[in-house]
């Protein structure tokens, strides 16, 4: 596992690119779908350390699932680097510079990114993001001293970072913090299940899962009101509180399209198969009651991909 683990990262590796030399934050690369499924892999959380204090290199383009201590030492010029960081949905991660030893003047620079950049989208998207997108990234070398760490909103995080000089090097901490009101969540496998809760709060939540999966909906309340989940004949968005499923092959939610809107006027089905890349589970919140959505999914399996492919010409997964 290890192996296919390390070739797939490699391969990778291979499709980072960083964009703009001059940008210090690296708002794209060229890492594909398929490669992020690869980054996925359970297996990974077997890396669970048993040491008090965990150690590893940090590779240039790298998944970590653990807390530790992770040290990158360039042996060459490393131009574009990547390290994603994720933990269970009720966590968030923290990221700490123990030791940099990097030439910001000659461009060098580590960058923290509150979510997930991946082909320039981003994970959670600007609009369900609490902060404003320039204070999601943390440059080691615009903040210096005064920023020695940095906690993420959501379970995954990631550093970026560019290296000019053959033996420079720096090492962060990861440590992951319980998060009693998680919001946005991207799932770490392709099989689950989760309830969200949306705590009287105004803010719009989504529960990622990067695979294309058969989901349930067992069981939905919005308000005070206890329904089974219902279908939306004229659309949801007047009721101001309702769940959104949607699907798209980025990950950045405000992209994608809407399959359904589940609200309080209509009774449909709570099952459904989805042959996304992306599928969303996205409670929209008018913070004047307490909103729950549970839900299970599960990796649909080649035959019934092949099955939504012939039964539904217009899908609009399967377009690009
Ligand atoms: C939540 O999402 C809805 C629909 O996308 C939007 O109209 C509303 O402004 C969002 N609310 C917040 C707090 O972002």
């Amino acid at each position: 596992m290890e192996r296919t683990f390390r070739q797939q990262l490699f391969l990778l590796l291979l499709c980072v690119s960083v964009l703009r030399a001059e940008l210090r934050h690296v708002e794209s690369n060229e890492i594909s779908k398929d490669e992020l499924f690869s980054l996925f892999n359970p297996e990974l959380r077997r890396e669970t350390p048993d040491v008090f204090r965990y150690r590893r290199p940090l590779r240039c383009l790298d998944m970590v699932a653990v807390e530790g201590q992770f040290t990158f030492t360039a042996e060459s010029l490393q131009l574009s680097c990547a390290a994603f960081f994720m933990a269970e949905p009720s966590e968030v991660i923290g990221v700490e510079f123990d030791r940099v030893d990097i030439d910001c003047s000659v461009g060098d620079f580590v960058t923290v990114f509150d979510g997930w950049v991946m082909k320039g989208e981003k994970f959670p998207s600007s609009q369900d993001h609490p902060l404003p997108l320039h204070e999601r990234y943390v440059d080691y070398c615009d903040s210096g001293s005064e920023r020695k760490s940095v906690r993420s909103s959501q379970n995954v995080a990631m550093v970026f970072f560019r290296i000019h000089t053959p033996g420079s090097s720096f090492t962060l901490t990861v440590r992951k913090h319980v998060n009693p009101v998680p919001c946005n969540v991207l799932s770490q496998s392709a099989e689950g299940s989760y309830t969200m809760v949306s705590p009287q709060q105004h803010r719009n939540c989504s529960f990622s899962i990067v695979y294309p999966v058969a989901i349930d909906i067992s069981e939905f309340s919005l308000g005070h009101r206890n329904n089974f989940p219902k279908r939306s004949l004229v659309g949801c968005a007047e009721t101001g509180d309702y769940v959104q499923l949607l699907g798209g092959n980025g990950i950045d939610t405000s992209k994608l399209l809407p399959i359904t809107d589940l609200c309080i006027s209509f009774t449909g089905p709570t099952h459904m198969k989805i042959g996304c890349e992306n599928t969303v589970v996205r409670m929209v919140s008018s913070g004047n009651f307490v909103s729950r959505v549970s839900f299970s999914y599960r990796l649909l399996n080649n035959q019934e991909l092949q099955t939504i492919k012939l039964n539904n010409v217009e899908d609009f997964c399967f377009d690009n």
